[in-house]
């Protein structure tokens, strides 16, 4: 079998109660709604790389799963989004209470799955994960905050997705290291190729924010830009427009010509090439990072060379 397959399989198999309906059922629908699972697959394959079992890293893969999702349903009350992996996001279909309590139940959910890693990393893993967790919500935070900033640097940007999304990317690789019995020099090279590859990835899921295809995507288009979001593109247009994008986002546009507007000025400046060519800056440092990990299994390599090269030209 596949190892997405196993992963998908031991995701499906997680038991939750019944009832109340109200808090269990968003958390299947969460969970069951798709998504490229790469949470879980880094962590696994972090582990069989440094000599470990799939099954010894399994609750920690489905722990990052759950928490991710957590993390998603939390989001999208944040970020007022409607539409996830193509369809009502959780607080769309269900309501934002509802969203509220049952991100709560996944996150104790996750911290419960991920004490069923082997009893002799138990404890430097929940450390590891805890860490994480309070990461992502410092990244959530500034992300929040930057809404009503106009004078946000890269370097804050920078310092924000490494936080919200490079803390859990990171987290993966080194919990699979930790599980597999990595020395720390493999956890710490993997942590950095986690972290690149994360920076990268939200450099990309912000470029499809703006330049995907919504059907492809499974989220809706430009809301970043209507949230006034902080990205890359944001910031470097702001810097190269001598007051142009600060007074589109200041008039009062309907929200598609405000899309347009914005999406116009980046293509005179190149802004979505130059995402591009910034996100490649970090997949290379991902890729030069594993350089300095010992690996039980060579083979697997490859994997992380791979994904990173898989999430560079990503429409998903
Ligand atoms: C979305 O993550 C949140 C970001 C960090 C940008 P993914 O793009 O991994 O979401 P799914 O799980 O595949 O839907
Ligand atoms: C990723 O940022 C956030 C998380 C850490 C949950 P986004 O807000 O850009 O993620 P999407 O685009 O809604 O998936
Ligand atoms: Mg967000
Ligand atoms: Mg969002
Ligand atoms: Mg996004």
């Amino acid at each position: 079998m596949e190892l997405s397959e196993i992963i998908e399989q031991h995701i499906a198999s997680i038991r939750l109660p019944e009832k109340p309906a109200g808090l269990y059922q968003p958390i299947r629908y969460a969970l069951e709604g798709g998504g490229k699972r790469l949470r879980p697959l880094l962590a696994v394959q972090a582990c069989r790389a440094c000599g470990g079992s799939v099954y010894d890293v399994m609750p920690a893969a489905l722990a990052l799963e759950m928490f991710h999702n957590f993390t998603l349903v939390h989001d999208d009350i944040m970020d007022r989004s409607a539409m996830r992996r193509g369809r009502p996001s959780v607080p769309a279909r269900f309501g934002a209470n509802q969203a509220i309590l049952s991100g709560d139940a996944m996150l104790t959910l996750a911290s419960q799955l991920a004490l069923g890693v082997p009893q002799k990393v138990v404890a430097p893993v929940a450390a590891e994960f805890n860490d994480m967790a309070l990461r992502v919500y410092e990244g959530q935070q500034l992300d929040t905050e930057f809404e009503s900033r106009r004078n946000v640097t890269t370097d804050e940007y920078f310092h924000m997705i490494s936080l919200k999304t490079g803390a859990l990317l990171a987290s993966a690789c080194r919990i699979g290291a930790m599980v597999g019995g990595a020395d720390d020099r493999t956890v710490e090279a993997l942590g950095d190729y986690g972290l690149q590859l994360g920076l990268a990835f939200q450099l990309r899921d912000d470029w499809l924010d703006t330049f995907g295809d919504a059907a492809t995507f499974g989220k809706p288009i430009g809301g970043d830009i209507i949230n006034e979001k902080e990205t890359w593109m944001l910031i470097t247009a702001r810097h190269e427009s001598h007051g142009e994008l600060d007074a589109i986002l200041e008039e009062d546009l309907a929200d598609d010509e405000k899309i347009h507007q914005v999406r116009r000025l980046y293509e005179r400046l190149r802004i979505g090439e130059r995402c591009d060519a910034a996100a490649a800056e970090h997949h290379a440092l991902a890729i030069a990072a594993l350089d300095r990990a010992v690996f039980a299994d060579e083979a697997l390599r490859e994997f992380f060379v791979e994904t990173a090269e898989r999430m560079a030209s990503r429409k998903i």
